[in-house]
């Protein structure tokens, strides 16, 4: 089938890359200019491991083109997916003047029945929106063709993005028309073999079904972290005690793990603009506000942590610091925690030495003037002189350290590890001083 992709971001670019593997002819169509040259000359803007092999193949074999050009974007197909970005506005509510300049191009160079697939995070209403701004353009231009707007949400992780998409738990499509969702189930036959993964519904629930499911699994993280609090008070271990719920079905072990709270660009943006639409129809959504409030303070644990050790005096103390990105497998630096205890750091007066395997240049990009840090090449080099060590970012490398060799670069023996990755018996036995999340037992 033939498919239009609007914006070539994260959600866009993995959708079209891997709707191209499958035999779709996708075009993928970015206002940025810069980013479709660089496209078409097989360079990927983002870090996400598998997808450049796939645009690089589906490039050659001619299924995957890239546009700057809307009215060909538009004329290439009757789906129009759009996958622009919806950035929080000063109050957090999603921003969706990029999805509706995309539903405008659409009614101004449609010629046919097309269907427009909101594939991006969108609040609840959305789609009425875009069916407002396309038929907009029909009116202006005097036309009077069928169309249809779908609700299908994106359930990506970063770092695990192609096989989420190739192999989903399920595909939500939001839909008031048997056309549409024909075509949709077209489109996604080649992921929907083993069993049947598709599940239809309303437009508004499929809309609200994505920041549910956000807002679910951002719940999960901040009850963790607030038990996690009050184990390191209560003198109990969040780990034994994560272990010990994990293992009731109900609850599960997936999504249960502590930390120096989540960041990334869905998290932190969907839980407040589900809280925005809330407070926008007079419903007080206290969960909500509670789940994005503890992750607030959860993002400066760690910097009380170290300021605790050295009794409030942080001047010219030097942090080394392994993990810059908001999660492994990824060099996505948005809402991340290393960048909460940085600005904390230094503020206070310390300075930083950071290594992140992959976020070194977006750190670079995004902190490059910055004096109070030194970006290095190794892990080692970045605890070599530091005073202490502090973790925010679970890597693999970061697993199982040389914790002799620790010990012995840093002047004080003590590791702030914002993840839970070690044995605090392993520290212990090499002369470390282990604060984690939650580990009041060994604290
Ligand atoms: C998240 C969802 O997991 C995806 O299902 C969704 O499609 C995506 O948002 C989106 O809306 O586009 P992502 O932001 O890539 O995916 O990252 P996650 O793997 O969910 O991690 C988010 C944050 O939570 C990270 O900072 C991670 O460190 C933290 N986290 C995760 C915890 O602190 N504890 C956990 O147990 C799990």
């Amino acid at each position: 089938m033939n498919i239009t992709i609007f914006g070539t971001g994260y959600v866009g670019l993995v959708t079209g890359a891997c709707l191209a593997d499958v035999g779709h002819n996708v075009l993928c169509m970015d206002v940025d200019q810069a980013k479709i040259a660089k496209l078409e000359n097989g360079q990927i803007p983002i870090y996400e491991p598998g997808l450049e092999n796939i645009v690089r193949h589906t490039v050659e074999a001619g299924r995957l083109c890239f546009t700057t050009d809307a009215e060909k974007a538009v004329r290439h197909s009757s789906l129009q997916f759009i996958a622009v970005g919806t950035p929080p506005d000063e109050d957090g509510s999603a921003d969706l003047q990029y999805v509706t300049a995309v539903a405008r191009s659409i009614g101004q160079y449609m010629d046919d029945y097309t269907v427009v697939v909101d594939k991006s995070t969108v609040p609840v209403g959305t789609a009425d929106k875009v069916k407002a701004a396309v038929r907009g353009q029909l009116d202006s231009r005097g036309l009077e063709l069928e169309f249809d707007v779908v609700s299908n949400p994106e359930f990506l992780k970063e770092g695990a993005a192609i096989n989420d998409f190739m192999k989903p738990d399920r595909i939500i499509i939001g839909c008031d028309s048997d056309r549409a969702a024909d075509m949709l189930r077209e489109v996604y036959s080649p992921f929907n073999r083993s069993h049947d993964r598709m599940v239809y519904m309303d437009i508004r629930s499929a809309e609200l079904t994505k920041y549910a499911a956000n807002a679910l699994l951002a719940t999960k993280i901040s009850f963790m972290n607030e038990i996690a609090n009050l184990a390191e008070r209560l003198g109990a271990d969040i780990e034994a005690v994560r272990r010990g719920i994990g293992s009731d079905p109900r609850i599960g072990y997936h999504f249960i793990y502590p930390g120096c709270g989540y960041g990334g660009s869905c998290f932190p943006k969907d839980v407040q603009a589900l809280a925005r639409t809330a407070e926008s129809i007079g419903y007080e959504a206290k969960l909500l506000n509670a789940v994005e409030s503890v992750n607030y303070a959860q993002k400066h644990v760690l910097f009380d942590k170290i300021s605790h050790y050295f009794r409030g005096d942080l001047k010219g103390k030097v942090v080394g610091l392994w993990g810059l990105a908001f999660k492994p497998n990824t060099d996505d630096m948005r809402e991340a925690s290393a960048r909460t205890l940085m600005e904390d750091l230094w503020k206070a007066g310390a300075t930083v030495q950071a290594f992140d395997p992959e976020a070194m240049e977006e750190t670079q990009r995004i902190y490059g003037d910055e004096a109070r840090l030194t970006l290095c090449g190794t892990k080692e080099q970045a605890i070599k002189g530091a005073d202490v060590l502090a973790i925010c970012t679970e890597w693999k490398e970061f697993r199982s350290p040389d914790f002799k060799a620790i010990a012995e670069n840093i002047k004080h023996p003590v590791v702030f590890d914002g993840r839970n990755l070690y044995e605090p018996e392993i520290l212990e036995r090499h002369g470390l001083l282990y604060y984690a999340i939650g580990r009041g037992r060994n604290q």
